[in-house]
Parts: C-alpha cells; structure tokens; sequence
C-alpha cells in the first residue's frame, strides 16, 4: 500500500523552508563506499523519494548527472524552484517504479523514504537500473537530540514526547508500524539488500550537528506529515505552541525564539551493491 504524505503545498513549502539538513560529510560516506566498488567517473545518480531535493543538490557535484523523483508532484515543482544545478532533473515517480533505463546509473539513494517505499519492489527496481558494481544507499536519522544535560536532555524528552503524541493520534497501524522501522534504525531483515544485490553493510556512527534558533527548532517539527494530519483531525489544536512554550519554559526565563541550540541528527545508512 502507497501512502501519499506528502501531497499539500503548503506542506511541501514548509517542508523545503525546514529540511535543510543534510551535510557534505554523509555524501562523503555514500561515495566512499561506491568508490570502494566502482571507481569514478560516475555519470548518472538517482535520488528516489527526494522531497524538495535536500540530498539530491549534494549528489551534483560528483555525477555527470542527477535525477531525483518523488511521488508527490507538490514536492517535486518545490524541488524544482529551488534547483541551482544544471545537471539536476526531478521527476515525478515512485519509489516502486523508477522513470528510468535499465543499468543506466551508478548509485541510487533513498534518503529518509525507505519506510514509505516496499522494499522488495524498491530493489528489485534498484538491481535494474544499476550498472554492474552500482550501488545503493538508504540514509536516514532518527529525532533530532540536544545534548547529554540538562535543559538540553530534557529539551530532547519533549521533542521525543511531541512526535509520540503526533503519531499515536494520527496515524493508522500502518502508519505507526513504518515510522517505527524509522525509530529502530531500518531493522537489517526487512531493509538490508536482498539477492541478487551484495555486499550488504550497515553504518551507525555517522551523526549532523547543526546550530539551530527555538524558532527554527519549531518550524523543523512543524514539517513532520504526521503534524499535518494532527491539524487536519484537530483543527483546534495548539500541540505546536505547547512546544514552543514548554522548550522556552526549560530553557529559562531569557530565552527566546531567536536562542540557538545545538541540535544533532542521528544518521544511519544501509548499502548494497549490484555484481559485477
Ligand atoms: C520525509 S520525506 C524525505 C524527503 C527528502 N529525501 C529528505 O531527505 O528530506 C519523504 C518523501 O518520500 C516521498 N515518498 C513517499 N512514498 C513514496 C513512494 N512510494 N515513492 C516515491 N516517493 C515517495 C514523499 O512524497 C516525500 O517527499
């Protein structure tokens, strides 16, 4: 069963606003990993479920050319007012049909969508466009953490507790059951590559810090498709403000919206390769 998030403009547009948080470092790691296997020139690298194209502007510099699909034509036209690169084409798609030719690419990442995809289609999908020795990459994180001690630990609770309650009133089982492959970190036997695809290896260690404003902290958990449900159901709900004034309430009486945190992604990522 497809599940169609991501569909609302105004969404998509907060979306891009709020999502800005993938770093050069974890392309590194992707890349390091498909150099170990298929060395470069690269010609072509697909992003599949790439929203607004966050991860998908970091993969341009390294391919001849990119192309990122989504299912949600509302995400793609975001993505597209905000290409800056020549060599990016998004497309509207699905992550278990890919708009693209046999064995023509040499990487396929899946960045923070793998839970909303069916795997078994998804690599199957993978094995066909990949060149011999291509590889796969699914990246995501888990709920952003503020630190170790308090206010930050705490800070990290409510954030924590804020995503609990989203879910628990919006979601279907279904639902529930995907986001929580997300919380435990993709589990190997339903993520990890299938047969014919190789070489299977997961990392755990990699993590983006960025410093963030109480405002920005906010409009970050406003993205959550799981939050616009909320408001859909609860039209009269103030989930959002409780939030903000709960984290300006722990952070003492001379914070304000403007107060930067310093906020850490906790990132996983799982690989597959295609033999040679
Ligand atoms: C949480 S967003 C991730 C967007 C972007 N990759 C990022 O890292 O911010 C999940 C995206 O997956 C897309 N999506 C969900 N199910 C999909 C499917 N079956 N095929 C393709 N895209 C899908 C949604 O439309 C949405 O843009």
């Amino acid at each position: 069963m497809a599940f169609r998030l991501f569909e609302g403009a105004e969404h998509s547009s907060v979306y891009a606003k709020f999502r800005s948080v993938w770093t050069a470092d974890i392309t590194d790691r992707v890349l390091t990993y498909l150099q170990e296997r298929h060395p470069a020139p690269y010609d072509h690298a697909i992003d599949v479920g790439c929203g607004s194209g966050q991860f998908t502007q970091l993969l341009a510099p390294h391919f001849k050319q990119v192309t990122g699909i989504d299912i949600s034509s509302n995400q793609i036209s975001e993505a597209i007012k905000g290409n800056q690169r020549k060599n990016i084409t998004y497309k509207t798609g699905s992550g278990e049909c890919f708009p693209i030719a046999d064995q023509s690419v040499e990487l396929v990442t899946c960045v923070q969508a793998a839970h909303w995809i069916d795997m078994d289609k998804f690599y199957a999908e993978a094995y066909r466009v990949l060149k011999s020795n291509g590889c796969v990459a699914l990246i995501s994180y888990t709920i952003p953490e503020f630190g170790a001690h308090p206010p930050a630990k705490f800070l990290t609770k409510l954030l924590g507790n804020y995503y609990d309650n989203l879910w628990r009133k919006s979601c279907c089982d279904e639902m529930l059951n995907r986001i929580k492959h997300l919380s435990n970190r993709y589990p190997d036997e339903i993520f990890a590559c299938r047969p014919p695809l190789k070489d299977h290896l997961r990392d755990d260690t990699m993590a983006m810090e960025h410093d963030m404003t109480v405002e920005e902290v906010v409009g970050y958990a406003s993205s959550s498709s799981s939050y616009v449900r909320y408001v859909k159901k609860y039209s009269s709900s103030d989930i959002l403000e409780t939030l903000q004034r709960n984290m300006l309430k722990t952070l003492g009486q001379d914070a304000t919206l403007d107060t930067v945190l310093r906020v850490t992604f906790p990132v996983f990522i799982l690989f597959g390769r295609k033999p040679g």
